[in-house]
């Protein structure tokens, strides 16, 4: 999950290479922030390499300091850490001879390919599986002068994911990519071109775009974009327009990435809405490229994503399960990928992923495809590998999420899920329209109440900075209001580091009542006590349980909810909405409380410890 950027452009030698490609490993720094560096090609010269453990600023600092030349080609890395740690000896590129190498992914059979070479007299600079395709491509070009040659060979004899960019000091106005279970999309230009691992690296600079195929490799050169399979025979990519502007993946005043996603999350569902009925009211989801007969028969659901995107996956089986009388199964893909799940082709698996490249999840589609199930990718990110591997996807509109941490992509990712639940009602006739209008018009006003809930988020953030010490917090939650508790202890603990528990609230007396002492915050998320009445007063009960054990209580409820002010020290309100659509409400509190928090200890809500924005490997 690292970030790759290339650049190849018809001027004489300038900064601007260096320049496009610090500027897209800015976008990128997202996908890991372990290290960083840059292979910079010019006519005549050989190849200037410069490499930093640590963000991209240490990088730029030694630039600064030791300034490269000028150049036409060059390939931009920021690092993630797999193989080796992160320092500078193993960030990328990796260098043999004249040929430099960038990698997003694994090469699984490195220890084979590196005895060979060590065998061979070959030495290494680094620890990393990289360095091994760095030689082997050398030793290929030297064989064969053609470094588009030299990377299919290599990419053949490789296993695992991989995205890999390579330069030769020899060829100045060339850059090669190849890809095989990573991403890699082209940027066109006007006498130049570009290499990204998403749209974001080269979005300055040009919106249209080339979305490369499983196994492909291709050549840019300032004037020309050529495509050729792992076979070497010509294959085509899909052109695309991207939707983005660069605007939108910038901070727009806010002072971090994830506060100003937080406040893009009205715009974020209105935009997954917009466009998905007809003028009589009618969901339509053309778009999805499935055959509403398969829809009509499937007679079980199971999704499958990871993190936050399976949190919104927990939503969608509340309200796919009460609108369409189906089954859902809700499974963390890793998981679902390495049993024996039951599925056949009656069963639709949705993938529900905001970058659209979470290998796990990849594998659980590719793993219910071989069963003969029918795949949906739920995915925010165009011209990723799991819309391209699903049978069908339906697109979430939150456009760039920048930040680790996901935010709005899950608010739309729930948006999504409820369309595709009501579609599934009307295709099957277990709505009536007008139910199902009554249900969109409610979704409809829901960005402006998500509205509400940021302007009245001053109170959140004041007491999560007076919790700045805290070292737990616990989030309790029943029926939709279960998952958001696990999505708000998610946040807490990615950002902020503190141990967080989201817990059923059901659940609470068998047995994780006994870490109730006094002064331990938690969290409620409570129902609309207009909704199933017991629904509501079982977690009036269990607030009550714990405060009378010394519980200090956090409670998000509707406006107008007076049965929980007597048990809570806080009562942080909602508007009013029907039950399943809460959660559109009641997160949003629960995110703004883990970045003001995280924000408190000083720490980089952006980019979390250890973490990456898209988890490339499994
Ligand atoms: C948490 C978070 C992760 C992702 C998960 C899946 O804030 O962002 O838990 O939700 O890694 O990522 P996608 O949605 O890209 O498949």
């Amino acid at each position: 999950m690292c970030g790759i950027v290339g650049y190849v452009g018809d001027q004489l030698p300038s900064a601007r290479p260096l320049e496009v490609v610090l500027e897209g490993l800015r976008r990128l720094e997202y996908r890991g922030y372990d290290s960083a560096g840059v292979a910079l090609v010019a006519p005549g010269s050989e190849l200037a390499t410069a490499k930093k453990a640590g963000k991209l600023v240490n990088l730029v600092d030694e630039l600064d300091a030791r300034p490269l030349p000028a150049a036409t080609a060059a390939i931009g890395h920021t690092r993630w850490a797999t193989h080796g740690g992160p320092t500078d000896a193993n960030a990328h590129p990796h260098v043999s001879g004249d040929v430099a190498i960038i990698h997003n992914g694994i090469v699984e059979n490195f220890a084979l390919l590196k005895a060979e070479l060590v065998a061979d007299g070959v030495t290494f600079a680094s620890e990393t599986d990289t360095e091994v395709v760095a030689h082997l491509v050398a030793r290929a070009y030297d064989a064969s002068k053609d470094l588009t040659d030299a990377l299919t060979q290599v990419a053949r004899r490789l296993e695992g994911t991989f995205t890999l960019l390579a330069v030769h000091a020899a060829l100045p106005d060339t850059v090669v990519g190849a890809r095989h279970d990573s991403p890699l999309v082209v940027g066109l230009g006007e006498g130049e071109n570009f290499l990204g691992s998403d749209v974001s690296a080269f979005i300055a600079s040009t919106r249209e775009a080339l979305e490369l195929g499983q196994d492909q490799v291709v050549t840019i050169t300032p004037t020309s974009v050529s495509v050729t399979g792992f076979d070497g025979e010509p294959a085509q990519a899909r052109r695309f327009t991207v939707d983005w502007d660069a605007k939108a993946a910038e901070k727009g005043g806010f002072r971090s990435f994830m506060d100003k996603e937080i406040h893009d999350q009205p715009q974020a569902v209105a935009d997954t809405l917009l466009g998905r009925t007809d003028t009589t009211g009618r969901l339509v989801l053309d778009e999805m490229r499935i055959d509403e007969s398969v829809l009509r028969s499937v007679d079980k659901i199971v999704v499958v994503a990871c993190g936050t995107a399976a949190y919104a996956g927990h939503v969608a089986k509340y309200a796919i399960e009460h609108w369409c009388r189906i089954p859902v199964e809700v499974e963390l893909a890793h998981e679902f990928r390495y049993r024996d799940p039951v599925v056949d082709d009656r069963t639709l698996v949705v993938a529900v992923s905001q970058s659209g490249e979470t290998m796990d999840t990849l594998m659980a589609v590719r793993h219910a495809k071989e069963q003969g199930a029918t795949t949906l990718a739920i995915v925010n990110t165009h011209g990723s590998t799991i819309p391209r591997e699903s049978d069908a996807a339906l697109y979430t509109h939150a456009g760039p999420e920048i930040a680790v941490a996901s935010t709005k992509a899950f608010l739309a990712q729930i948006t999504a899920a409820y369309l595709l639940g009501l579609y599934l009602a009307q295709l099957r006739g277990n709505k009536f329209p007008d139910e199902i209008s009554a249900i969109m018009a409610e979704l409809r006003q829901m960005p402006e109440k998500i509205q509400q809930v940021l302007d009245r988020a001053d109170r959140v953030r004041e007491i999560a900075r007076w919790m700045a010490d805290t070292q737990s917090v616990l989030f309790l939650g029943r029926h939709v209001g279960y998952p958001v508790a696990m999505e708000g202890a998610l946040k807490l603990k990615e950002l902020a580091y503190i141990h967080a528990e989201g817990f059923a609230a059901g659940e609470l007396k068998h047995g994780p009542i006994a870490l109730i002492e006094p002064g331990q915050p938690v969290f409620v998320v409570v129902p609309s006590p207009r909704g199933r009445d017991s629904l509501h007063s079982k977690i009036v009960s269990n607030i009550q349980e714990i405060r009378a054990r010394g519980a200090r209580t956090l409670v998000i409820a509707e406006d107008g909810d007076e049965a929980v002010v007597p048990y809570a020290d806080e009562v942080f309100s909602v508007p009013q909405s029907s039950t399943l659509l809460a959660p559109l409400l009641t997160v949003v509190p629960l995110q703004v409380f883990a970045a003001e928090l995280a924000t408190a200890k000083g720490l980089d809500v952006d980019q979390p410890r250890n973490l990456a924005k898209s988890v490339t490997v499994e």
